[in-house]
């Protein structure tokens, strides 16, 4: 059994489908600070057949040992944790409580009842600004913000406690932007209030629920002066713990991979690719930089195809075609 902490979440929820479909039986922990329960009738509907859920906090050390001892888990699939930059900036010792001591609570537990494989979201943001395109694995790590910080210190936490113990065996997976939603239409990113990132941006727009998209900087030295990223498909992104998982299972070691495309796309390549997948206009105005935006990212993405033998699938149309079909199903939702 695999335990998917932070299984109702945007890639937790999509992780459990892909986990299921590949035959794993999954076990869910998520204290529901950023979705919902109703998740995971949406899996089950997907899937036909319904992922165990438990409702808890991975800072519950008591609730740890139950978990761990009741089933018999044989790897952790580790996505819960708090994700928003300015949120990160403003409650900084929220992120370093949540995210930091939550993983060490979990990796304790992991340690006490003989887990032996994590796989673990890390993030691009951990690339120092200033390293030349692509990124590859080996680039200088750098964090700008109190969430980024904590995904170094994770990252660290995660490579002593390897160390320690070289019997156990870890994935670290830097994701680039991901984006997009299940096709079915019945899982995808439910930004609670006001949207940080850029595609839920856009489809709030095109949905009429946000008046326009401002775009960030027309000034970069980039194809159209606008911000370059390497926006990855979810259920690619997904695809991608799978095998890194089976990786896990099957031999010891730490691993350190990007999961991206390797294609940047600029802000406003996207919006354009967004009105014409979808047959809709997504009015949008130039306006500054936003603090701490960097140019361009977009990932070397060699080591996932040489380690891993996984490459993505979906191009920049199906990513805009799935999270506005999650939209049109979700307005509601979006709009409270
Ligand atoms: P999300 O907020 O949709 O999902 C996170 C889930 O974890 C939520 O369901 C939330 O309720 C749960 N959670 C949070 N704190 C918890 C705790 N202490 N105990 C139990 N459950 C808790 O976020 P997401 O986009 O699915 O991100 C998943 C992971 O991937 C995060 O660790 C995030 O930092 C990382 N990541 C996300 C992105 C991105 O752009 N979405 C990029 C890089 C890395
Ligand atoms: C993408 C581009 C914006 C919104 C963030 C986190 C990172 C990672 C992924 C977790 C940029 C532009 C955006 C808008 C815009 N998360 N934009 N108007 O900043 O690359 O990465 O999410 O690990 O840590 O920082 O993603 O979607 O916010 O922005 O013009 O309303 O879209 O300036 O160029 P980002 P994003």
């Amino acid at each position: 059994m695999i335990l998917v902490t932070g299984g109702t979440g945007y890639i937790g929820s999509h992780a459990c489908v892909a986990l299921t479909q590949a035959g794993f039986e999954v076990l869910v922990l998520d204290n529901l600070s950023n979705s919902t329960a109703g998740v995971i009738d949406r899996i089950a509907r997907i899937c036909g057949r319904r992922p165990a859920f438990i409702e808890g906090d991975i800072r519950n050390e008591s609730l740890l040992a139950q978990v761990l001892g009741g089933y018999r888990v044989d790897a952790i699939m580790h996505f819960a944790g708090l994700k928003a930059v300015g949120e990160s900036v403003e409650q900084p010792l929220q992120y370093y409580d949540n995210n930091v001591v939550g993983t060490h609570s979990l990796l304790k537990a992991m340690r006490e009842k003989r887990v032996r494989a994590m796989v673990f979201s890390s993030s691009a943001t951990v690339y120092s600004p200033t390293e030349p395109m692509p990124l590859s694995e080996c680039a200088a790590r750098r964090a700008s913000n109190p969430y980024g910080r904590t995904k170094l210190v994770l990252e660290d936490m995660i490579e002593d406690v390897y160390a320690a113990d070289p019997d156990t065996s870890f994935a670290r997976l830097r994701y680039f932007n991901p984006v997009g939603a299940h096709e079915s239409g019945l899982i995808g990113e439910n930004p609670k209030g006001f949207p940080n990132n850029l595609m839920p941006y856009v489809c709030q727009v095109a949905a009429g629920v946000r008046e326009k998209l401002s775009v960030f900087g027309g000034d970069y030295p980039t194809v159209d002066g606008t911000g370059v990223r390497d926006f990855i498909h979810v259920m690619d992104l997904v695809e991608g713990h799978v095998v890194a998982l089976r990786h896990c299972l099957a031999s010891r070691g730490l691993l350190t991979v990007n999961l991206g495309t390797g294609q940047g796309t600029s802000v406003l390549q996207l919006v354009h690719a967004f009105e014409s997948a979808n047959g809709c206009v997504v009015p949008h105005e130039l306006v500054g930089r936003r603090d701490g935006d960097v140019a361009e990212s977009w990932a070397d993405t060699r080591l996932a195809r040489e380690v891993l033998g996984w490459r993505t699938k979906r191009g920049i149309e199906e990513m805009c075609r799935d999270s506005w079909r999650w939209q049109l199903n979700s307005t509601q939702e979006h709009c409270t």
